[in-house]
């Protein structure tokens, strides 16, 4: 989107504001495709960006969503998505979320212990069901600059890979008893990642594991999941990912791998790679003041709509995302403290950043928002109304979620 757009945009609905343009979604699943060919299917992990017409619009661009809540189960069937194009993968599923899964049906539902194995039967057992289960295996190595790791070390995440041959034996005789239907192998170990060689590797040891587990005598899988970890820029000095270069790499790994294994299919879940990069986060300036020195501009919004940018998920170094002052791009740049409006010293969006001078009114957007941001927030901290949702498609744009008051959920007495 152009700045003018963006800055119509904030006239008509207001700010704080969420904008996500859909074409860019779209462009950036069709390079994932140009890239890694036909023979990879794309789940959308739904984690990273669950609003409702953004699902709806995967429909055309997604093979099939990653989901890890009861929530998100019941999002994605009601934007028209068929259960068995779910995958639910995470390491605590409640009976409720496991019994939902087995009812409508979810294409996979990922075991991710020996207790979690029990419990995912236990569920078919009382639904009546017949539950589709994939063996999510935690790596022995995760190697390479993946910011978030989730494997390759202890971890809640998957069936450490040294007991995986004997969990596989306890799901062969499941599903030859008939309690359990077997969907595949799942590989999650780690996320954020810019470097193609890194996530070639990481693929490559997804196939080496299933390899093994093949010739340890496990079932045939029919689909394995390989993982993702696809990383954006969010950083100064970080460059967009070669997907074209981390494509070629992953496309003959799973090609050599599919000689042996004709009848095995594959798939990659992404959700950053998808949806930050078309997502932009714009907030007013209501106030700029010096404080001994240093200058702060204080916002409309704040960490309680973006946690992400404000460094409080989980980033150890605190840094900027990329910050623009769309009221005053010619402006003299000044190193300025961009402060949310909430009453704590955590709320902070921008960290010595270097703008264009920022003016009471002066609009400013986070680029790279449209992942983790809206539903990775701390929204009713404070007692603010949430920021709208607004689409963005071949140039129009529309209310993809209202804001909403913390009021409106209050016991009246
Ligand atoms: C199992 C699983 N799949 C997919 C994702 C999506 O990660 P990203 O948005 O970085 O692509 C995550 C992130 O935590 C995950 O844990």
């Amino acid at each position: 989107m152009r700045d003018d757009e963006l800055i119509a945009v904030a006239e008509r609905y207001g700010t704080p504001v969420y904008v996500y343009d859909f074409d860019e979604i779209r462009d950036r699943a069709g390079l994932f495709r140009q890239s890694l060919g036909p023979a990879i299917g794309l789940l959308y992990a739904v984690k990273a960006n669950p609003n409702p017409e953004i699902l709806k619009d995967a429909l055309r661009w997604a093979d099939g969503l990653d989901v890890s809540s009861g929530g998100e189960i019941r999002l994605c069937v009601n934007a028209g998505w068929p259960a068995s194009a779910l995958s639910f993968a995470g390491p605590g599923k409640t009976d409720k979320e496991l019994e939902l899964a087995a009812t409508v049906g979810c294409g996979s539902i990922s075991v991710e212990s020996r207790d979690d194995l029990r419990r995912i039967l236990a569920a078919g057992e009382r639904t009546h069901t017949v539950p589709r289960i994939s063996l999510r295996v935690n790596p022995l190595e995760l190697t390479g600059p993946f910011a978030l790791k989730m494997g390759g070390k202890p971890t809640q995440f998957g069936v450490d890979e040294e007991e995986a041959p004997s969990v596989m034996q306890e799901i062969a005789k499941e599903v030859s008893a008939g309690r359990a239907a077997y969907a595949g192998l799942h590989v999650y170990a780690g996320t954020q990642c810019l470097d193609p060689e890194a996530l070639v590797a990481n693929v490559k040891n997804s196939l080496r594991i299933a390899a093994e587990l093949g010739a340890a005598g496990a079932l045939k899988a029919p689909k394995i999941n390989l993982g993702g970890g696809f990383g954006v820029p969010y950083y100064e000095g970080q460059a967009e990912l070669d997907v074209a270069s981390a494509g070629r790499g992953i496309a003959a790994a799973v090609s050599e791998y599919a000689q042996a294994y004709p009848e095995t299919s594959f798939v990659i879940e992404l959700g950053r790679y998808l949806v930050s990069p078309p997502g932009r986060y714009l907030s007013r300036v209501l106030a700029v003041k010096e404080s001994r020195g240093k200058t702060y501009a204080i916002l409309d919004g704040g960490m309680h709509q973006h946690n992400s940018a404000s460094g409080n998920l989980g980033q150890t170094i605190k840094r900027n995302y990329p910050l623009k002052n769309l009221s005053n791009p010619g402006g003299t740049q000044k190193t300025t403290e961009l402060a949310g409006c909430l009453c704590t010293p955590i709320d902070l969006l921008g960290f010595g950043a270097s703008l264009p001078e920022t003016r009471v009114g002066d609009l400013i957007c986070v680029e790279n928002s449209g992942a983790y941001g809206f539903t990775a927030s701390p929204l009713f901290f404070l007692g603010h109304e949430t920021p709208a949702e607004i689409g963005w498609e071949r140039g129009e744009s529309r209310v993809i979620r209202k804001p909403f008051a913390l009021s409106e959920i209050s016991v009246r007495p």
